[in-house]
């Protein structure tokens, strides 16, 4: 299982002690979750802290963005570090023309779903993407409940990239545990976004490992 720790559920007093235990724990990659107040309930940081943690971060940046019009920031979150660029479909009027201008931006394209949002709207754009974020919570805060019915979506999402022979990588977010995830696991998730189990774990690091072992 690959692992994306989301930096929200981190200590913003102490950034960098942070990023540098996830650089040395067996996390592949860092989540980080941007909100506007407008697509979603909450307002969480922007440009400047991605570019600083781009700067002592080893892992690659997986940037989830919660917020309206996506599409006017591509060039600039490729040129403050990040690596995968999530866009969500919600947001999203013109999809496929944002999946193009993330790719070309030389940035990994993925589309982000709610947890009301049917996978089968992926159908036309699903060979065109590198990986799909499955919302297992309502975007907007981290230590949520999570959503049971996030389980059987992955597995037809699963379904879904499989038939179309497609190399999606399928990554789930929210409410994620050792237990959540090896459900997830099981029916075919390759990342695991985990923020409050990480973060807020007496031993961090184990809590990487507990989710990578899945
Ligand atoms: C929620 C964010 C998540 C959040 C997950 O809107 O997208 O990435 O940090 O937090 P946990 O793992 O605590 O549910
Ligand atoms: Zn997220």
């Amino acid at each position: 299982m690959l692992v994306s720790p989301s930096l929200l559920s981190a200590d913003f007093a102490n950034l960098a002690k942070d990023v540098e235990m996830i650089n040395r724990s067996d996390a592949d990659l860092l989540h980080l979750d941007v909100m506007d107040g407008v697509f979603v309930p909450n307002i969480s940081f922007g440009f400047p802290v991605i570019e600083s943690v781009s700067r002592i971060s080893e892992k690659p940046l997986d940037v989830h963005l919660m917020i309206v019009e996506p599409e006017k920031w591509v060039s600039r979150l490729h040129d403050v570090g990040a690596a995968i660029m999530n866009v969500h479909q919600e947001a999203c009027v013109h999809l496929d023309r944002t999946i193009h201008a993330i790719k070309e931006a030389g940035m990994k394209a993925a589309v982000t779903l709610n947890p009301s949002t049917p996978v089968s709207l992926l159908e036309d754009v699903i060979g065109e993407l590198d990986m799909v974020l499955l919302m297992s919570v309502n975007p907007g805060f981290g230590g949520q409940k999570f959503i049971a019915n996030a389980v059987d979506k992955t597995r037809r999402l699963r379904h879904m990239i499989d038939a179309a022979g497609s190399g999606a990588l399928i990554e789930v977010d929210g409410g994620v545990n050792a237990s959540t995830g090896k459900l997830l696991a099981e029916a075919g998730a390759d990342i695991l976004v985990a923020g409050s189990y990480v973060f807020h774990a007496k031993d961090p690091l184990e809590a990487v490992r507990s989710l990578k072992v899945l």
